[in-house]
């Protein structure tokens, strides 16, 4: 037993730092101080067409959500300064400033063309767990400029971009009900309360309304398997005279609705949270209320911005406009530690940047760094090959002298104010040591700072400055590691930061170093699918020894080889451009060494999407770029890769996360998941995650990032257009008809996630067995049953180490009558035994990932018998998980629900008719929010329809 209790105080402490997204954007920065956010920041996309009602009403929206705020908070927070971020294909106007760091990309809130799956409702990527920022909200053009639109779907604009901030800065869910018929995520619109009859999902429990079958409107009956009501059963507030003050994160919409739930005994009972909803909110916070996670974010924590009176809540807007090119100055270290190899890969790597990454108007210098600093090429537009050529001519080929960082960050501005302002121009940094000279980094990062210079670094060795983590995270740029043999990481690196500053639209489908035997050939296949294929390149370097022969196989089977006009030789690579649109499939190529000894060769291919066509991008991210190892306490990070054709995701495919780790380079392999599992945190979102943990020793962790379909199985989610105007299928939960799944063909992508440092590893490496599995957060009721006295119980399984390693040991259930007794007490309550269980076992969970299914039989049944369950896997170790979600089960009779005639011929005339009601359902379920106005007979204003009961809206 007090292993138990050792065991149930280890506290998870998970490094998620919300400020640290390694890779792929870094969120601009929201501050608060002395109740004021400042720094938010609006982008409106190049795609959408200039339209200047949208920089109004976006104006008008947040005016309105800055007061609602204030409101919500206590007084404690409101918006004080937004930025709105013009695209560089509107015209130029006086009023906009020039843009700094900002992006379209790191915004905070998007205004972009429709996510088709949303469509114009309002939603907040989120991919972190409770309490951890969202990464963006999405608006929609017509959302900002159609008020009324906007209002009769979703409610009043300033309550609903509060509800979106809620996901957004705080991490909060959702405490309503859904079925997301795209991802198949769903959390129940009833449940059976502990103080007996079923409820309605909600928070507060004091908001009023009544049930009703949304197709019928027939009174809800209720289901003998699951003991709550039909799946087409929903909860319709009362428009006036509700009373209740909370939730935002339940229905903002209602007029009383000011405030977010809490859980002070002493508070507002109007908004005190509902511990028992089965909510997403209570699912992923462990029961917490908003205000409870609010509380623990920087914003409150510890008292931080008590309520304060102001005079006004109106923000100040600052517009900016996007420049029309991105400079970009490569820093290179040609200190003595780079002669040799090191120079000569970071030439090869960077004539290819400039040669094919770089795209036309897009500015580029170089600057050299060693003890002193000097600009090699001044920054000038890349109008022509003659300018690449230049460009790559001073690229350095030597190195010697010490490591002044200072100095060429120095150089470097100096480089981007020689050809104006340097706000927005991007500092491409690559060292591999430590800075021996002054001025140091932390002496010029103020000046970064201050003119705006995004700095993206690369550390060309473990050895290379601790502090490049940091420079690129105070400046807004991504950091990236490379072994200093290794050219395919680098090129990652290079091409990553041309995709991230200035929207490079490139795609990658192979990197690889291989070391070739001599006199031997080394052969592999590259898939191109039919989203690119466009100037396909294929590029072979190597360092030394004689030149190898390249042969690529097209899927036609023509071998272009050695005369081919198409196959280019330099001194150190060869390329092969395959002019116009490259047939998609399969391209095989085969590399010969014909030197006599072993050959280090590096291979790139790369494409472009074909027009009108969204490709397949991968991009990877890390949770922190720093994590301080605790030993008493397991710490872990979460790898996420996102896989999407545009905001579709691509779901099924084979995600492989390398870890390169210290001291030696050793590279662990990680297959992420898309599961909604462990550290997964929603299923079907084409985000895939995984924990990693498995720290080898102090240093830098580098990690990349490999997609394909190899096993066939990748789909893409798309809305079926044919919804859009037929009729919708009668049970909503049945989503046949509404969403499709386009399958996809063989496709592969790479790409960096970028670089983590840890400190704190014991010698020896991380030992697992400290490990326990993760929380199960998708423990649910499947059957119940009343004949039998039985209750089917499944979730995902977890591995033995949070969400992987081998199978847990063993899981354990407890259960009990009273909700609170077993969310207060969970190693007070009874626990399943081995003779309870009918089918399943407690003792051999399937592997991580797969769904584990348990009967149980249970002592009681009846009158008011409801039983509360909740499980936990633990390992041989006894290192357990938190305790699941909890769900109950309600054990008395119900007899069949009977449907009486009048109430059938209504289904009928219904689907047939596809009646106002039914485009409301379509709207509810999947929000397709159309123009047309409600018809008289829908009583209930349509903002009910839609609101809150989509994913993460
Ligand atoms: C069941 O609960 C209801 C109210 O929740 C109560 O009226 C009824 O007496 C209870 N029945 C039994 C058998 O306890
Ligand atoms: C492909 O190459 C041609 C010829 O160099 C060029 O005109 C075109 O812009 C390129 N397309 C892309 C997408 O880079
Ligand atoms: C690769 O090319 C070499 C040299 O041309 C050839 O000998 C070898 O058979 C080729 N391998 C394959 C699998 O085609
Ligand atoms: C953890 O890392 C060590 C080396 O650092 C390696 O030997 C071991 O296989 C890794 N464990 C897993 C599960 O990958
Ligand atoms: C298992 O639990 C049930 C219900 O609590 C109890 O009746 C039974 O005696 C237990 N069996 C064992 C072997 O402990």
């Amino acid at each position: 037993m007090t292993k138990m209790t050792a065991i149930r105080s280890i506290v998870l402490i998970l490094v998620f730092a919300w400020r640290s997204q390694a890779v792929f954007n870094r969120p601009y920065e929201i501050e608060l101080q002395n109740n004021e956010y400042t720094d938010v920041l609006v982008a409106i996309h190049e795609d959408v067409p200039e339209d200047h009602r949208i920089v109004d009403r976006l104006k008008e929206i947040l005016t309105e959500a800055s007061g609602d705020l204030y409101v919500a908070t206590n007084n404690r927070a409101f918006l004080k300064e937004v930025k709105i971020l013009i695209p560089r294909t509107w015209a130029k106007k006086p009023e906009y400033n020039p843009a700094g760091t900002e992006t379209f990309e790191r915004a905070n809130v998007r205004v972009d063309l429709p996510n088709p799956l949303y469509e114009d409702n309002p939603y907040v990527q989120q991919k972190g767990g409770c309490g951890e920022e969202g990464d963006y909200m999405h608006l929609t053009p017509k959302y900002a400029v159609d008020k009324e639109y906007g209002e009769t779907y979703w409610g009043p604009n300033g309550k609903t971009f509060l509800h979106e901030w809620g996901h957004l800065r705080w991490g909060l869910y959702d405490e309503y009900g859904f079925d997301d018929g795209a991802s198949g995520e769903s959390y129940p619109h009833f449940y059976r309360a502990s103080v007996g009859g079923v409820e309605p999902t909600r928070c507060s429990a004091k908001v009023a309304g009544h049930n009703k079958h949304m197709v019928t409107g027939a009174d809800c009956q209720l289901i003998p398997a699951t003991g709550v009501y039909e799946p087409e059963c929903r909860f319709y507030p009362d428009f006036s005279g509700n009373r209740a003050t909370g939730s935002y994160m339940f229905m903002h919409f209602l007029d009383d609705v000011t405030g977010f739930c809490h859980s002070d005994p002493a508070g507002d009972p109007l908004s005190f949270h509902n511990r028992e909803a089965p909510n997403k909110q209570n699912v992923m916070c462990q029961r917490q209320s908003a205000w409870d996670v609010m509380n623990k974010h920087q914003d409150f924590a510890n008292g931080a911005n008590p309520p304060r009176e102001v005079d006004s809540t109106e923000p100040n807007f600052v517009l900016l406009q996007e420049s029309d090119s991105t400079s970009i100055v490569l820093v290179l270290d040609v200190s003595g530690s780079m002669s040799g190899q090191p120079i000569d890969r970071l030439h090869q790597v960077a004539t290819r940047f400039i040669r094919s990454t770089v795209s036309f108007g897009t500015s580029v210098g170089v600057v050299t760094f060693s003890s002193s600093a000097s600009i090699e090429h001044p920054v000038v537009s890349v109008t022509s090959q003659a300018v690449r050529n230049e460009l790559i001519a001073a690229l350095p080929t030597r190195a010697t002298g010490g490591t002044c960082i200072g100095c060429g960050l120095r150089k470097g501005i100096e480089a981007l104010e020689a050809v104006g302002q340097p706000g927005g121009g991007v500092i491409l940094l690559l060292t591999d040591g430590k800075e021996t000279d002054a001025p140091f980094i932390r002496d010029v990062i103020p000046e970064l700072q201050s003119k705006e210079v995004i700095v993206a670094t690369i550390a060309f060795s473990a050895d290379a400055d601790a502090l490049l983590q940091s420079l690129a995270l105070q400046t807004g740029g991504l950091s990236f590691f490379s072994d200093i043999d290794d050219s395919a990481t680098l090129d990652d690196a290079f091409t990553t930061t041309f995709e991230t500053t200035a929207g490079g639209k490139g795609v990658k489908l192979v990197s690889e170093d291989k070391t070739i035997g001599g006199r031997e050939s080394y052969v592999n296949d590259v898939f191109i699918d039919n989203s690119v294929g466009e100037n396909t390149t294929f590029s072979v370097s190597w360092l030394d020894g004689s030149r190898p022969r390249v042969k690529v196989e097209t899927p036609l089977g023509h071998v272009i080889t050695e005369g081919s006009p198409m196959y280019d030789v330099t001194s150190d690579t060869i390329t092969i451009e395959i002019p116009g649109i490259a047939s998609p499939g399969k391209w095989a190529y085969n590399i010969t060494n014909n030197g006599p000894s072993g050959q280090d060769i590096t291979t790139i291919v790369t494409s472009n999407p074909i027009s009108d066509n969204e490709p397949i991008k991968v991009t990877a991210q890390v949770s922190a770029v720093s994590v301080q190892y605790s030993s008493s306490q397991p710490t872990a990070l979460k790898i996420f890769a996102s896989v999407r054709k545009g905001y579709l995701p691509v779901i099924g495919a084979v995600v492989k996360v390398l870890v390169e780790k210290p001291p030696n380079g050793l590279v662990e392999e990680i297959t992420l998941l898309d599961n909604g599992a462990g550290a997964d945190l929603s299923k079907n979102d084409g985000i895939y995650s995984r924990y990693f943990f498995n720290f080898s020793a102090d240093g830098r962790y580098g990690v990349s990032a490999r997609v394909d379909n190899s096993q066939g199985k990748a789909e893409y989610i798309v809305i079926n257009r044919g919804r859009r105007n037929g009729a919708p299928p009668l049970n909503p939960d049945t989503d046949g008809g509404n969403v499709q799944r386009e399958p996809l063909e063989q496709f592969q992508r790479m790409t960096t996630g970028g670089v983590f440092e840890v400190q704190g590893v014991p010698s020896g490496g991380v030992n697992n067995d400290m490990l326990p599995p993760s929380r199960v957060d998708d423990l649910a009721v499947v059957e119940v049953s009343y004949a039998d006295a039985t209750v089917t119980l499944s979730w995902t399984a977890l591995g033995d180490d949070f969400d992987q390693g081998g199978p847990a040991h063993y899981v354990e259930i407890r259960y009990g009558r009273h909700f609170y007794q077993l969310a207060d007490d969970f190693h007070g309550s009874a626990s399943v035994n081995h003779s309870q269980v009918l089918q399943g076992s407690l003792t051999s969970p399937p592997e991580p990932g797969f769904v584990q299914t348990i009967v149980i039989l249970v002592p009681d049944r009846g009158d008011n018998v409801t039983y509360v369950f909740a499980v936990r896997m633990c390992d041989e170790a006894d290192n357990c998980g938190h305790p699941s979600n909890i769900v109950t089960a309600n054990l008395e009779y119900i007899p069949e629900p009977v449907y009486g005639n009048y109430t059938m011929l209504l289904v009928i005339v219904g689907s047939v008719l596809g009646v106002v009601i039914l485009a409301a359902i379509l709207a509810l379920i999947f929000c397709k929010c159309r123009r047309s106005k409600p018809a008289k007979s829908a009583q209930q204003p349509s903002v009910y329809d839609n609101s809150g009961y989509n994913p993460n809206v």
